[in-house]
């Protein structure tokens, strides 16, 4: 049977305190929403129908330049979940399957478990609706399941409606609900807001399902999938699986994260085999990683893409538009940022490489400064291969150094250097033999 879904995602997000939709906020790099569109994208459903709040003009935007497939519709009064559904009635009423209802902030949820849902709602009973229940360890804010004797589900009911009996119990509602798409929008129409919210509670399709002798059943799935983000805490809660998930797929994958607990991944990242990453390191988007590269102890890289056998830190920072290529050493306090550095090449100390290129096996001393901004307009240093830039040089952009040159240390470059030449800007030394001599007796005199 085939499967459509809507995403419920036009609540203002009020506990979350934000200028930004909450479906907005990010976790490892990444926001919610896209989680879940990911996870639906897998599993070719016919339609996906989006549900937006007014003024949520960000989150179409993400959608667009995402490039997923969705219908967006608007709910314009945020009367309920079950209004938010309604909403989608226009492009799906009385489809001839199932209907996934998932909510934009619970963006954990497993393939798997959906696909479970779908394969519960096919059983020959055909029951009108699925709904996913779980237990987590702290139940508040979460509806309550009421079960009959058969396990089938009775009603839900929302914890500030419960009783004393119905607040005992564990199984909460995860908000995802799989409906026979026939006669949803006739059991949504059906709904009423006489609760204490004064809202239409989409969790009130049950009672009313039950009512027309329609069996509703519920799957279980975890609470790590399956926890709502309402408020910061549990967006960090979030964040938190997330990161041990990230980092169980890097060690499967064949990294070794010394102190796994203190690498921060983007959902992104990708590393390569034999990567050997030390404690605090954080990985901003888009950062790829080659085979054998080992990043030491507090690095913090983004937009950078660093090839086999290199070794970065400790405390580098790689930003965006690096392309480092194999075998290169990045020491301690090295800044780069959109710059390509040759293979072999050599930036051991406190150095700032920005709008750079770097020919194969050139050494950068110590202290070494690309001076790319003259205070209006960004400018490139060019760098050839094997020349050797002497300890605290700067390269005031735009500037050429060619290949096998030599910089003297604490040089400013303004011009540029062809091949094979030495260059120095420094001013001679100049040696007072039996200074001391001199100076003792002015020292003396005072
Ligand atoms: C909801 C469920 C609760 C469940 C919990 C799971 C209802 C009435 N309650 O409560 O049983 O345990 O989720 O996390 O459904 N939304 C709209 N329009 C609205 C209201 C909400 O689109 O008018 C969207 C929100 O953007 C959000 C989702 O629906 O993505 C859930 O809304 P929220 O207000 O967070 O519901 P909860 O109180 O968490
Ligand atoms: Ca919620």
């Amino acid at each position: 049977m085939k499967t459509s879904a809507i995403v419920l995602a036009a609540g203002l997000g009020t506990r979350m305190n934000s200028e930004l939709p909450k479906v907005m906020h990010k976790i490892a790099g990444r926001s919610m929403l896209l989680y879940l569109l990911d996870t639906l994208a897998e599993l070719d459903l016919e339609k996906v129908v989006l549900v937006l709040g007014p003024n949520m003009g960000q989150v179409s935007d993400l959608i667009a330049e995402s490039g997923f497939k969705v219908d967006i519709v608007y709910q314009n009064e945020r009367l309920g979940t079950g209004h938010a559904v309604k909403q989608a009635e226009n492009i799906l009423s009385g489809y001839k399957g199932n209907i996934a209802i998932l909510y934009g902030d619970s963006p954990l949820i497993s393939i798997d478990t959906i696909k479970e849902m779908i394969g519960a709602r096919n059983r020959t009973i055909n029951p009108a609706l699925v709904v996913l229940g779980f237990s987590p360890n702290d139940v508040s804010g979460y509806g309550r399941l009421v079960l009959d004797k058969s396990n089938s589900v009775e009603k839900i009911v929302e914890e500030k409606e419960a009783t004393q009996d119905e607040l005992a119990i564990k199984l909460c509602n995860s908000g995802i609900i799989i409906a026979d798409g026939e006669i949803l929008f006739d059991l949504i129409g059906d709904l009423t807001c006489e609760n204490i919210k004064k809202e239409f509670y989409l969790t009130d399709v049950v009672g009313i399902a039950r009512a027309r002798g329609r069996d509703c059943l519920v799957v279980e799935g975890t609470e790590v999938e399956l926890m709502g983000i309402n408020s910061r805490a549990e967006l960090a809660v979030a964040e938190t699986i997330t990161q041990n998930y990230l980092r169980q797929v890097a060690m499967e994958k064949g990294a070794t994260l010394i102190d796994p607990n203190s690498v921060y991944f983007c959902y992104d990242t990708i590393l390569g085999k034999d990567v050997i990453i030390g404690p605090n390191v954080f990985f901003g988007p888009k950062v790829k990683v080659g085979d054998g590269v080992e990043i030491k102890a507090f690095c913090h890289l983004e937009g950078t893409r660093i090839n086999k056998n290199c070794t970065v830190g400790p405390f580098a920072r790689l930003r965006s538009g690096s392309n480092i290529s194999e075998d290169v050493h990045i020491g301690n306090f090295v800044e780069i940022k959109n710059a390509s550095l040759g293979s072999g090449v050599k930036v051991n100390h406190l150095s700032y490489l920005g709008d750079a290129k770097i020919g194969d096996k050139t050494n950068i001393g110590a202290g070494t400064i690309t001076c790319n901004y003259d205070g209006f307009k960004k400018s490139v240093t060019d760098i050839g291969s094997e020349s050797f830039i002497g300890s605290n040089t700067a390269l005031v952009a735009p500037v050429k150094v060619g290949n096998n040159a030599t910089i003297g240390a604490g040089s400013v470059i303004t011009k540029d250097v062809e091949d094979n030449a030495l260059s120095l800007t420094r001013s001679e030394q100049k040696n007072i033999p039996n200074y001391e001599s001199k100076l003792k007796p002015m020292k003396n005199k005072n």
